[in-house]
This record gives C-alpha cells, sequence and structure tokens, in this order.
C-alpha cells in the first residue's frame, strides 16, 4: 500500500507541499479508521468482566468473543486488496464504515453471545478491509513527501485508539455497562463515512479503470497546489512503462518472491506471537492475577501502563524510523521485549508460590508492581520497534505488481497469528500456567531476534528498485554485512 506506484510519477510537485482543507480530511479519513481498528482491540479488556456476568459465559466463550474480532478480520483483509482495485478505495471504505456501525449495534444489543459473536465477526471484518484500504487510500492521496509520515500516522491512530478504549473502560467500569463500552465505537465510525462521504476516490484509482478526466478533477480537489493535467500525465507515463498486468496468486508465492515474502509473513508472525495482544486484550486480567484486587486499580494500571506508553513510545518510532534503520530498532525492541516477558515470568512464579500458601492478599505485592514495571518495558520496547517498523517493511518490500496481494497474505498471517494467540491465551494459562506462558513469548522473541538478525535485510533509505535489488542475493543480509552497509 504505501508505495512508489505513485512515488515514480510525482517528480513535478517536489515543493513543499500544502496542507489544504481536503488533505486534512485525507489525514482524518486515516486517522479516524486507525481509531476505530484499536478502539475495537482495545475496548474488549474492559468488556469481558461485564459480558461474562450478563451472560454466564465460559472460557472458550470469552475467548471467542475476544478473538473473533481478528478472524473477521483476517477474511476482511484478505478481500479489502481486490475490493478496493474493483469498486474503488473510497468505496471500500464507506462499507468498511457501514460495517462497524452494524457491528457495533449487533454488540451493543446483542440478546445473547450468538449476536455478540456475530457483531464481533463483522466489526473485525470491517476492522479487516479498512486495515487494507485506508492506508492504501491515503499512500495514494498523500504528496511523496508526506507518505511516510501519513502511513504512520495509522499506527500511531490504533495505539491511541486502544488508549481511549481504556480510557472509556476506566470510567465506565463500576457501571457494567458493556454494552456502551461497545457502542460507542460506531460514533467515530459514523464520523468516518461523513468524513470520506464527499471526498473522491484516489486519482491513481480513477486512472486504473480509466477514468483520467475524474483522476484530474480528483487531484486538483485534494491538492489545488499541483498542476493536476500535468502530474495525472506523468503518473500516465510512468504507469506506462510498468508491467500492467495484472498479477496472479501463483505470482505471489513463485520462487522469484519467496525471499521477501517469507521476511514479510515471518515479520507479520513474529509480531503476533511475541504475545503483543493477549497483553493489549487480557490487560486487565493479567494485572488482577497481579495483585491489583480493585476493577478500578486493574482498570487505571491498563490505561495508563499500556495504553499511554504505548501511544508515546510509537511517536518515538514514527519520528526515528528513518534515522536509526529497521534493523536496529527491530533487534533493540526486541531485547527489551525478551528481558521484560522474562522478568514477568519470573514475578508469576513466585506470585504462585505465594498464592498457593495463602500469602499475597491486599493490594498489589512488590511482585505485582514487578510486573506492571515489566509490561510498561514490554509495551515501550514493542511500540517503537516492532509495531510501526513490521508495517513499514511489510510495505516496502514487494515489487509494485504484487504488492496489493503480497501484502494482504503477510496481513492476513498478521491476523491469523493474532487470532491464535488470543484464542489459547487464556486456555495456555490454564493448562501451563502463567510463569511458562510469558517464558513462552520470551522464547519466540529470542527467536525473532536470531531470524531477524540472518534474514532480514536493512530497507532503510534505499529506493523500491534498490530494494528489489537486495532479492538478488542468496543470503541478502550476509552481503549487505560484506558490502558493510549494515
Ligand atoms: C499490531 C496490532 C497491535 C497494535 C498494538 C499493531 O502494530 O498489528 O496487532 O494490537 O500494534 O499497538
Amino acid at each position: 500500500m504505501a508505495d512508489e506506484t505513485n512515488g515514480t510519477a510525482v517528480g513535478a510537485t517536489q515543493a513543499k507541499p500544502k496542507m489544504g482543507k481536503w488533505l486534512l480530511l485525507v489525514g482524518a479519513v486515516i486517522m479516524l479508521s486507525g481509531l476505530l481498528f484499536g478502539y475495537d482491540q482495545g475496548v474488549i479488556a474492559g468488556a469481558l468482566d461485564g459480558i461474562q456476568k450478563t451472560f454466564g459465559a465460559s472460557t472458550t466463550m470469552i475467548q471467542i468473543i475476544t478473538s473473533w474480532v481478528t478472524l473477521g478480520a483476517l477474511v476482511g483483509a484478505l478481500v479489502a486488496g481486490s475490493l478496493a482495485d474493483k469498486i474503488g478505495r473510497r468505496l471500500t471504505i464507506l462499507l468498511a464504515a457501514i460495517l462497524f456501525v452494524i457491528g457495533a449495534l449487533c454488540e451493543s444489543l446483542a440478546p445473547g453471545t450468538t449476536i455478540l459473536v456475530i457483531g464481533r465477526l463483522i466489526v473485525g471484518f470491517g476492522v479487516g478491509v479498512a486495515s487494507v484500504a485506508a492506508p492504501l487510500y491515503a499512500a495514494e492521496q498523500a504528496p511523496t513527501r508526506l507518505r511516510g509520515r501519513f502511513v504512520s500516522i495509522y499506527q500511531l491512530a490504533i495505539t491511541m485508539g486502544i488508549f481511549v478504549a481504556y480510557l472509556v473502560n476506566q470510567a465506565l467500569i463500576s457501571k457494567d455497562t458493556w454494552r456502551v463500552m461497545l457502542g460507542i465505537s460506531a460514533v467515530p465510525a459514523v464520523l468516518l463515512f461523513l468524513v470520506m462521504l464527499p471526498m473522491p476516490d484516489s486519482p491513481r484509482w480513477f486512472l486504473k479503470v480509466g477514468r483520467k478526466d475524474d483522476a484530474i478533477k480528483a487531484l486538483s480537489k485534494v491538492r489545488p497546489d499541483v498542476d493536476a493535467t500535468a502530474e495525472i500525465n506523468e503518473i500516465e507515463e510512468a504507469s506506462r512503462e510498468e508491467d500492467e498486468s495484472p498479477a496472479t496468486w501463483g505470482e505471489v508465492f513463485s520462487k522469484k518472491l519467496r525471499k521477501p515474502l517469507m521476511v514479510g509473513i515471518g515479520l507479520a508472525v513474529f509480531q503476533q506471537i511475541t504475545g503483543i495482544n493477549a497483553i493489549i486484550y487480557y490487560a486487565n486480567k493479567i494485572f488482577a492475577q497481579a495483585g491489583f484486587e480493585t476493577p478500578q486499580g486493574q482498570a487505571a494500571a491498563t490505561t495508563w501502563a499500556i495504553g499511554a506508553v504505548n501511544v508515546l513510545a510509537t511517536l518515538i518510532a514514527v519520528v526515528y524510523v528513518d534515522r536509526f534503520g529497521r534493523r536496529p530498532l527491530l533487534l533493540a525492541g526486541l531485547v527489551g521485549m525478551t528481558l521484560s516477558l522474562t522478568t514477568v515470568g519470573v514475578t508469576f512464579h513466585f506470585m504462585d508460590k505465594a498464592d498457593t500458601s495463602g500469602a499475597g492478599a491486599g493490594g498489589p505485592t512488590t511482585a505485582g508492581l514487578i510486573t506492571l514495571v515489566a509490561l510498561v518495558v514490554f509495551i515501550a520496547s514493542f511500540a517503537f520497534s516492532l509495531g510501526p517498523v513490521v508495517w513499514t517493511v511489510i510495505n516496502e518490500i514487494f515489487p509494485n505488481r504484487v504488492r496489493g496481494r503480497a501484502v494482504a497474505v503477510a496481513t492476513a498471517f498478521n491476523w491469523g497469528s493474532a487470532w491464535l494467540v488470543s484464542q489459547f491465551f487464556l486456555t495456555l494459562i490454564d493448562s501451563i500456567g502463567n510463569s511458562a506462558t510469558f517464558y513462552l513469548f520470551a522464547f519466540f522473541s529470542v527467536l525473532a531476534y536470531i531470524w531477524i538478525w540472518r534474514r532480514v535485510p536493512e530497507t532503510k533509505g534505499r529506493t523500491f528498485e534498490e530494494i528489489q535489488k537486495i532479492w538478488e542475493d542468496d543470503n541478502p543480509v550476509q552481503s549487505q554485512r560484506d558490502a558493510g552497509t549494515l
């Protein structure tokens, strides 16, 4: 999605772009989509207890209610690429907004768990569609110089959405109002619909479907400071030189693309199996086990230690990702994640022991506070590394023609792994215990470190064409090391 598809063609407008009204609205679209994504992921942490009380739901049902959003998102992400090509980016985003509203209403009015789960699936589908279509739309509308920032705003908005959800959870926690918590996401969804409605589709999509006049109109509306006709001609010229025949799925999985595809899928999977969403979703429960006894205490810990830290550390990444490079951020983040996950494992080991001997009652214990600090370190380490950098890399390693499909595959792997973790986290805790579960996440972080060290080349500061050259080497990382560029 973030892309050079327009990168080749906007040389005429390299002057400092003006942030006009319509361009700000493009920013609002990406912001609202990210907020919705994050809100829907974060809100469930505070709603679970109320849902459990209302429906007397079992652990399995609670895990389904939590995690099926990601199943819906997996399917949504897979269909979004071709949908956005067929009906356009604008209609696809409008559709996602409508799905959000319908899903949120199903959730909040659900008479039983079946409708609730259906609502979660619909919301998830909307999240998945938006997670592909909104960054794609923003990348295509943004001037080249601002494109990176437009796309990284998305990750920032996700973390802000999670934070807002935690604040809502905290405000409503004592009132057992899970229906309101889930229903509230209809508000930003309606806003997204209203902002998107008067917007034109992206000029690039109009060109793709042969509507050149509309492309020129759309471009002059969103960016009145550029010579729209000249720029559209330039884009047209550049794309004429590319092979425009549609990519096939066979091509995505061909031997030629194996290396970047493995890097994309590997990063997507490691981002999830190192435990981020277990913590985002089940933070209140983890803090409860760590000795935070009241729901208010748990919610406060979740809001500030997880939610706020996540936003702040993501800001760091947005600023530094192009300065430090992808590999140093990823590797440094994984060191922090491994150490903090191991610490949580160790403290749970002692807390579990204390519990069986009858001690540990009455507010957060020392071990509980250490868990809190360790989780802060974990979230911060994730947020400046795997959180944003994985998405950056996934979007820059594939050649133009197959990017849409290849990104959809990597995104689907990401949602699939997120689903596995959130579906089985509580089961894991029940069967192997708290400590072992966190040691397992720590073990995956070590594996991720070794694999990234050996397999993920540095892409910072390289043009898309240079990145494609990287894959011609048998061992791209070794070649970069030999060339002294690592
Ligand atoms: C991940 C999400 C996660 C979020 C947390 C994103 O990069 O893809 O699964 O919930 O970061 O901030």
